[in-house]
């Protein structure tokens, strides 16, 4: 790719309220995109209907890799296409994406079009998944979200579908309110942090998040 061409992104959001901080974080990561350079595509799951449940149009054909599926994941297809690179922001639930996203990777990176051909259309792609957490930073939890999130998306999916780089971030501390559980089992709920610390707060996680898109835009060795 020439630095002259226009690069072109693709920001999957999942989430089913647009004044959540996962949406909030969407639509910054969009500006951010902008401001760098790129075409950006905002593809807000939740907003445009999506629906996560496998159906019969849509399910694999395993003896024809050429398969047309239904108009809305046709379109989505088209959509991750345009895309040099992916940012999925979403929340964590369950220590993984929420089933609005994984729903979406089961209809749409689908045989014959995300996998199972010898030069695979995701090839040369570059994905970066954003998940926002509700624990906090020094939550024993973290680290083992972040493998799960690696081993999941990076090491499996990503993998199969030759996506030739897939990175995972996750962003702690989603809640004003700060959450763990104590020894017995029981979740402790803290006070919520108000004013201009709940400011500094969100400011400090909008950077960190931030700072997550721009290593992604500047991987090493590939000049920005
Ligand atoms: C069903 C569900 C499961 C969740 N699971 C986790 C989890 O495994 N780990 C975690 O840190 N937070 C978990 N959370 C907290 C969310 O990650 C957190 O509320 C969210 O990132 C905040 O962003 P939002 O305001 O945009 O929703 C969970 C929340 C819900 C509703």
């Amino acid at each position: 790719m020439s630095h002259n061409d226009t690069r072109t992104a693709l920001v999957v959001l999942s989430h089913h309220r647009s004044d959540s901080l996962t949406a909030h974080i969407a639509r910054r990561t969009v500006t951010q995109l902008e401001d760098a350079g790129y075409t950006v595509d905002l593809l807000d799951l939740h907003g445009e209907g999506f629906d996560p449940r496998m159906n019969t149009a849509d399910q694999p054909d395993w003896n024809d890799r050429d398969k047309v599926f239904s108009p809305e994941v046709e379109d989505h297809m088209r959509r991750v296409l345009a895309a040099e690179v992916i940012i999925a922001v979403f929340p964590i639930y369950w220590a993984y994406v929420p089933a609005l996203l994984k729903g979406w990777i089961d209809r749409v990176w689908n045989y014959g079009f995300a996998y199972g051909r010898s030069k695979p259309r995701l090839a040369g792609k570059r994905m970066l998944w954003l998940g926002l957490a509700g624990a906090t930073a020094d939550d024993g939890i973290i680290p083992a979200i972040k493998t799960m999130l690696d081993t999941q998306l990076s090491a499996s999916i990503a993998y199969y579908c030759g996506l030739s780089d897939s990175r995972t971030v996750v962003l702690p501390d989603a809640e004003e309110r700060p959450q763990r559980l104590d020894a017995v089992g029981n979740l402790e709920i803290g006070a919520a942090v108000t004013g201009a610390a709940r400011d500094a707060h969100f400011a400090a996680f909008e950077r960190t998040a931030a700072q997550h898109v721009t290593d992604f835009l500047t991987p090493v060795g590939i000049p920005a």
